[in-house]
């Protein structure tokens, strides 16, 4: 029995434990489940502050609800690292001097680096810099499919191929989330032309939107958890993509389950019911002179008042908003990050390294020998011109960027004389900021070229920088390619330097296919360097000089020219009359040029090395655990005298089809590190879906029984070994 006084001590702790609960509601307890915490604080919240949380307060913000101690979330771009600050109502910067950043590669550029590992801590850096800026949700990664070399925002994403986008999407979101910030995977979906992004309507089929367009987002979402998901400004089919019932409603939260907000893109949102009732959770950016003007602010709020719209719909809206802020623990202790370290800076110097792709080597031009080099040229107008600073949402006010000739310069100090030639000049640049230093007097395009070619000549070795830039027509958002040649006269140019010193290193800073001119059977090394951010000039003059042996892989078929691309051979880019029929269904790509058998200039997949790899021992069988279907190994020798990475790409061609399929298709790939002499094996599974295609019929994924042949190689153009792999059962998967 209690003592009298132990009694008493007991009660009058009653009253101080639930006072400690009042003080400290469940949704605020940390150690609580996310769901429970979600559903208590929606319970405290009245319908105008439900209504709130729906639609930005500024262009990047959107209201706390400060009675319950919910912060303001603050959104940003984005896919290559954190933002400029912008204005509160504009997007001319806020003129701050505490937002540089850290600037990574283009997102093409980690694609080319075939390296999940490499997107992991990409993500992880960017979402670092993001928490020490204060950021919830950051903008990125984009995940678009390469249909067509013209569009401008390819640099700003991952490639043409569905399976080697998804994986690098999914560890840079897995990165990036784990640092307490919500990525934002966009813009869902085929939102593949900046031609009339806002209103074209795209019409494809089930299986091309199924095989290509959509594993990118869905492995995202059910791979990597993604938190939060970007509506697409085009229409599809006949609506528009930020209000989508089949995309939003249907796809991706019945079928697949996602349980996080989907954010309209800035100015996407066009109706108040079908904002309302088609899917979205958070409208941004829209054009109104007041944000409570927004769709998914008055008008709603007024619509659900008078019972048009349904108090379910809302609740389902403002949980998906709730739980982001829960599950970012933008209510608990959460990670500070930091910004500008040397260790960020690592990691963007590692993701531009392993990106970079030696396009062709003969004669063992590269790597080059600073010991026999007296005095070198570098020509070109991207060997000085920063480009982070460009290309509109994705660009980023860099702490610093080096550039190809100062990453040149460091790399061979006084040991080497060096020279520089513009040579050419892009006119009517836009952003003064994103221009080269130009003499006070312009050179006439005669002027550049003559000095360019008397650089060549009093070279032992040449280094011409071109490409494209971020200009608007270039590698820029909001505006696609007229055609794919080299602009500013490059060809001529570069025809002209080749003939003054024919050791002349060809390096296309672009994030995206360009044709090359007739120089390119002359040129004996070409170099894809992508936009290298911050460490681009570093990481391009170690890869030149040979300190690091270049891995980078084709992320996308280089056409020879534009009308052997699929989109265009079909004449179906960029539309007619605001719709464009996605005519090559499934033949993206090299999915195209292989079926087709078209020769491409480069093919996908396709990166030279330093060094040399033998592929051998191809063995595959039943997996014996783990759920594959198959598992397959194979050896790879280092087999030349430097160290370097191997990117083993697997794919799979469907010999036995009822319904018509690409000649083969990547389902794995691995990048492995040897040193001289130093062979591997590598084991890599498959699962059913490496078999299967999606059967609309069904509406499911059908892994066929029959024979398969299981292809591994360099590139896509270079296999190595095969074999036959028969599947005994078909599998249907949802
Ligand atoms: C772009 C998005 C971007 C948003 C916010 C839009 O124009 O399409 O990718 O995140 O602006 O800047």
């Amino acid at each position: 029995m209690f003592s009298r006084s132990a009694l008493c001590a007991f009660l009058s702790l009653i009253p101080a434990l639930a006072s400690a609960s009042e003080t400290q509601p469940l949704y605020k307890d940390s150690s609580a489940p996310l769901e429970r915490r979600v559903e208590d604080l929606l319970g405290r919240l009245t319908l105008e502050e439900k209504v709130s949380l729906l639609h930005g307060d500024s262009l990047f913000t959107v209201a706390g609800v400060p009675r319950l101690g919910l912060p303001v979330r603050w959104l940003s771009d984005g896919p290559h690292g954190v933002r400029e600050e912008i204005s509160k109502n504009s997007f001319s910067p806020a003129g701050r001097t505490d937002d540089f950043a850290t600037a990574m590669p283009a997102a093409i550029a980690l694609a080319a680096t075939w390296n999940p590992e490499v997107a992991q801590k990409e993500g992880e850096t960017i979402g670092s810099e993001a928490r020490a800026r204060g950021k919830d949700i950051m903008l990125g990664p984009g995940v678009n499919i390469l249909r067509s070399p013209l569009c401008g925002r390819n640099f700003e994403y991952l490639g043409e191929d569905p399976f080697l986008a998804a994986q690098l999407a999914v560890s840079y979101i897995r990165g990036e989330q784990s640092m307490d910030v919500a990525s934002c995977v966009k813009h869902f979906a085929a939102n593949n032309q900046e031609t009339q992004r806002s209103s074209i309507d795209v019409e494809m089929d089930e299986r091309a939107l199924r095989e290509i367009y959509l594993p990118a987002f869905r492995a995202a979402v059910q791979d990597a958890g993604v938190w939060t998901v970007m509506g697409a400004y085009n229409k599809f089919r006949g609506e528009h993509c930020c209000h989508n019932d089949y995309l939003l409603n249907k796809v991706l939260k019945e079928e697949w389950g996602f349980k996080g907000l989907v954010v309209s893109d800035w100015n996407g949102v066009h109706d108040t019911a079908q904002a309302a009732r088609n899917g979205l959770d958070l409208e941004m950016g829209t054009s109104r002179r007041a944000y409570d003007e927004y769709f998914l602010a008055k008008p709603y709020l007024e619509g659900l008042q008078s019972g048009v719209y349904s108090r379910e719909g809302l609740d389902d809206k403002v949980r998906r908003n709730l739980r982001v802020m829960i599950g970012t623990k933008m209510l608990d202790e959460r990670k500070a990050g930091a910004i500008n370290t040397a260790a960020h800076q690592a990691v963007a110097r590692r993701v531009a390294e392993e990106g970079i792709v030696l396009l062709k080597n003969v004669g063992d031009v590269l790597p080059l020998d600073a010991t026999r080099i007296k005095t070198l040229a570098v020509i070109g107008e991207n060997a000085t011109r920063p480009q982070a600073h460009g290309g509109q949402s994705s660009e980023l006010k860099a702490l610093y960027e080096v550039t190809p000739l100062q990453g040149l310069l460091r790399r061979v100090g006084r040991s080497i004389n060096v020279i520089h030639a513009l040579g050419y000049e892009a006119p009517n640049s836009d952003k003064l900021s994103t221009r080269p230093q130009k003499p006070d007097e312009p050179l006439t395009a005669e002027e550049l070229t003559a000095r360019a070619i008397a650089a060549a000549r009093a070279a032992d070795a040449v280094i011409f920088v071109g490409g494209l830039n971020h200009e608007l027509g270039n590698d820029c958002e909001s505006r696609d390619r007229k055609d794919m040649k080299l602009p500013y006269g490059q060809d001529e140019l570069i025809s002209k330097v080749l003939e003054a010193n024919p050791r002349t290193v060809v390096v296309m800073v672009a994030g995206t296919p360009v044709e090359f001119g007739p120089w390119h059977e002359k040129a004996p090394a070409v170099v894809q360097a992508w936009y290298g951010g911050s460490e681009g000039g570093n990481a391009l003059a170690r890869v030149l000089f040979g300190d690091v042996n270049p891995s980078g892989k084709l992320p996308c078929t280089f056409p020879a020219k534009l009308e052997d691309s699929p989109a265009h051979a079909m004449n179906a880019f960029p539309g007619n009359e605001g719709v464009v029929r996605y005519e090559e269904g499934l033949l993206v790509g090299y999915r195209w040029f292989d079926t087709k058998k078209i020769v491409p200039m480069y093919p996908f997949g396709h990166g030279l090395s330093y060094t040399t790899f033998k592929y051998s021992g191809l063995k595959f069988g039943p997996s014996p655990a783990g759920g594959h279907m198959a598992v397959v190994d194979v050896e790879v020798t280092n087999t030349g005298t430097r160290e370097g990475a191997e990117v083993v790409q697997l794919y799979v061609r469907d010999l036995e089809s009822s319904l018509p399929r690409p000649v083969q298709e990547l389902k794995a790939f691995r990048k492995v590190m040897l040193k001289p002499g130093e062979t591997q094996t590598l084991s890599l599974p498959l699962g059913v879906e490496a078999f299967a295609f999606y059967d609309p019929a069904r509406k499911a994924w059908v892994a066929e029984a029959g024979k398969f042949v299981i292809a591994v190689g360099s590139s896509s153009r270079d296999i190595r070994a095969e074999g036959e792999f028969q599947l005994s059962e078909t599998i249907v998967r949802k």
